[in-house]
This record gives structure tokens, sequence and C-alpha cells, in this order.
């Protein structure tokens, strides 16, 4: 395919990334080192960052809504994070005991997630995941999970099912998870039922992908209760929302106590980190009791070399200590009512169908349909064929190089926008500059 106006000024504007490309195509499949950082013709390589900022090979400077997969709420390299990475790692980073730091860690966690009595640190979202599946069937004796069509959990085995990119996976363990359409409350009921045999549900709490696809938190509600009711588990995965829709994560916001929850990403500060947290009786399955059968047969077993290693300890229990303490989570939501008002009336002035929308800090760029938010703030109809006009690939993917080119780097081809703290009135004005010429840019290519 020929190489577009927009892509031709993003090879110019990059040699330096576009060089690393031709030694990292080499290395890593597509170049790159996660699924969600390839970028055609090639990725941007950055050096550092500050704030709300980072820089590329090139010296460009971008204003970042990426913010480390959502893990940087509260700004890159956040002085007071660093400083206590900087003594720990002087401390010691995996002495095999444990430690002040986990257990400061540990009680913050329990003080702001309101489901947490009981807590276990893994190393990411996925490997919490992975251990809510195994306590949900311990628990119960029951063995299937049910899961959203398309919400994203990690890339265990079980929590592809219904995503993509299942290759090499068992179709025995395919076979064990439910994909079910959201926000039908009588389909989970009627399936829990038939089956007979469901363990847990399992669900982000935006809807799919942070909230590309959103669920009314009423869907929550009914959830919770129908789960009480019949004796399943409810698993609210909040390892993008937990600390970030608010202190206590969806949880709070939404006020839904789920059995059990999964966190990651801010939880660790800017470093690895996961945990599954909940309720004690199911968090104790990973307990050993002075029967040895049990032992062996029953309990849950949880290893890992770098489970609440002290630098993700130190950085994450600096994190969250500032968030119970600041307004980390008022600064960030502010900034992104502020950008997704002035995103929209940018929408309106250049008269392009579409609508920025989502809860506090996770924005959604929706172009190409006009469409009625429920009051709710979330809930919205498309039919199919307007879900394709909005997730339009070729479209999107060169907004994203039109906007990196006007030094701007969102999620998912400028469809997801993470904001974080120290998004300032400047950013959020150069912002909204640079998608007004990255949508021309666009638009001249007769895309839009
Ligand atoms: C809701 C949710 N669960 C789990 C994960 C997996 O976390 P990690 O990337 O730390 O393995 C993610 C990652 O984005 C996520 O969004």
């Amino acid at each position: 395919m020929a190489i577009t106006k927009i892509e031709q000024r993003y090879i110019d504007l990059h040699p330096e990334s576009l060089a690393r490309y031709q030694v990292s195509k080499n290395l890593f499949p597509n170049g790159v080192t996660h699924d969600a950082r390839r970028l055609a013709p090639f990725p941007i390589y950055v050096t550092h960052a500050k704030g709300s900022h980072k820089w590329d090979v090139e010296g460009n400077r971008i204003i970042d809504y990426k913010t480390g997969h959502g893990a940087m709420i509260l700004g890159h390299s956040h002085p007071d994070i660093v400083q206590s990475v900087q003594e720990a790692m002087a401390e010691g980073t995996q002495m095999g005991c444990s430690t002040d730091k986990e257990i400061k860690w540990g009680k913050l966690v329990t003080e702001l997630v309101p489901c947490a009595e009981k807590i276990r640190f893994q190393s990411s979202g996925t490997e919490a995941v992975m251990m809510a599946i195994r306590l949900a069937r311990a628990y119960t004796s029951k063995t299937k999970i049910i899961k959203f069509d398309d919400h994203f959990h990690g890339w265990s085995d079980y929590a592809t099912a219904g995503g993509s990119g299942l290759g090499g996976i068992p179709q025995e363990t395919l076979d064990t998870m439910i994909v079910l359409p959201p926000n039908d409350i009588d389909l989970v009921e009627k399936t829990i039922k038939k089956s007979g045999d469901v363990a847990a549900v399992m669900i982000e709490p935006t809807g799919s992908h942070m909230g590309l696809h959103p669920i009314p938190p009423s869907f929550l509600h009914e959830l919770r209760e129908l789960t009480e009711r019949t004796g399943t588990i409810f698993h609210m995965d909040e390892v993008v929302t937990g600390f970030r829709l608010s202190k206590g994560g969806a949880s709070v916001k939404f006020e839904v106590t789920p059995d059990v929850t999964t966190l990651a990403k801010i939880l660790g500060g800017g470093m690895p980190g996961g945990a599954v947290a909940g309720k004690s009786d199911i968090i104790n399955l990973i307990e050993f009791q002075d029967d040895a059968s049990y032992n062996q047969n029953e309990r849950v077993g949880h290893p890992g070399t770098f489970n609440a290693n002290p630098i993700s300890a130190a950085a994450g229990a600096k994190a969250l200590e500032l968030v119970r303490d600041t307004d980390v989570n008022e600064k960030a939501d502010a900034a992104a009512a502020k950008l997704k008002n002035a995103l929209n009336e940018l929408l309106g002035k250049m008269e392009i169908a579409g609508q920025v929308t989502g809860h506090g800090s996770l924005l959604f760029v929706r172009l190409g349909v006009d469409f009625e938010v429920g009051s709710d703030g979330a809930s919205f109809e498309l039919t199919d064929s307007e879900w394709e006009t909005v997730n339009n690939g070729q479209r999107n993917s060169q907004i994203h190089l039109a906007l990196l080119n006007e030094g701007i780097d969102p999620m998912s081809n400028g469809t997801r926008l993470i904001i974080g703290q120290d998004h300032s009135d400047q950013d959020i004005q150069d912002t909204v500059s640079a998608y007004e010429k990255a949508l021309s840019a666009v638009r001249d290519s007769g895309l839009m």
C-alpha cells in the first residue's frame, strides 16, 4: 500500500525510532514486547518520562495518555516514588524473607479496598486473575467461570477465552469458561442454574477494555445480588479501575462490594505488582492446615519468587499512601473532565460526528457516529454497523500516527486516553490543538 502523507511525516519525524525498529523487529515478534505496543509502520522509542510527559529518542516531548497502560496515575517519575525505590534498592531487592514493606503495602490495600479482608501479592494482573480463578474453583468446588464478551483479564489460558490470540490454549481449558454478552442478567441467571457448575462471575467493572464497550453500573448491582443468591463468587477485576475511579476503585464509586477483587497497575506505583484480595475465608484457602492430605489436594498453592518484592512493595505502598492522603483521583478526574468537554467542543466545531465519553480519568474517543449517553454516564446503544464505524482500524491508526506527529501518545489508536494527576491545563490545550491538526490531516486524507 502507498505511504500516506501522515505516515511520511511520521517517518520523517522519527528516523531514530525507525533505526531502532530495524533491530527490534529481528529480536521481538512485531518488534515489540507487548501486543498493544505494536504500531505500523514502526513504534516510537522513548528515553525518559516526567509527570505527564515523555520524550522520544528524537528528543520530541510527548504528552502521554498511555500513562503506563494505566499504572501511572501519579505521573511519571514521581519524586516520592523515586526516593522510595532508591532507598529500597539499596536495602536489598529480594531477600527471600518477609519484610515490613509488604506489611505496610498490604495494610494500605485492606484500608482502601472494601472487600479486602485478606490479600496475597503477585507480580502482575494476569497472575492475580489466575489466582482468583483458582480460589473461586477451590472455594465452591465448581469449575466454570462466567466472563463477558471481550472483557480483558490478562493473558492466561483461562482469561483469554472470549478474546483473541487463542492459539495454544487447550479446548478443554476454554470449555471451562462461559463467555456471555454483558448487561443481560436473566441470561447470567439462566446460565448459572442450567450449568450447576459455575464457580464465579468475573467482570471488568467499567466494561470491556477499561470501558470501550461500557456497562451500566446497575449491571454490577444485579450481578452482586444474583451471585449472592446463587452462592457464586463475584469477582470484580479492578486491575485498571482500582485506586483510579476512586481511592477504593470502582467498588467504592459504584457502591458494590464483590467477594474477590484483583488489583495491579496503580497498586505497584509504577513497578510490577498484582494482588488478589477479598473475603478471608476465600483468600485463606492459600493457608496451610495441620492436615497433610488437605495441603496436598485441596489447598491452593501460591509460590512466586518476586511476590511482594521489596522494590514493588516500597513503590506500591508509597503510591497508595499518596492516593489515600492526597487528591490524586480528584485531580485526574478534573483534568479528564476538562479534556472531555474540550474535545467534545472541538468535534462540534469541526462538525465531526462522535463523542468523548468515559468514567473519571478513563476517556474514550468514539468517532463517526452520533449517540446519546444514558444518565448513568456510561451506557449507550450502537448498532453493529455503528460499532464498525467507531472501530474503523484504518482511520484510527492514521489518527494515532497523526497525533504522535503532534506530540500526543494515546492508547488504542487515538481512541482511549488515560489521564493522570499531572495533566495540566496547558497539556489539555495542547492536546486539543493536536487533535484538531490530527483530525484535519485524517479528514484531508479522505478517511473521515
Ligand atoms: C482488567 C484487567 N485485568 C488484568 C489485566 C492484566 O494485567 P497485567 O498486564 O498486569 O498482567 C489487565 C491489563 O491491562 C486488565 O486491564
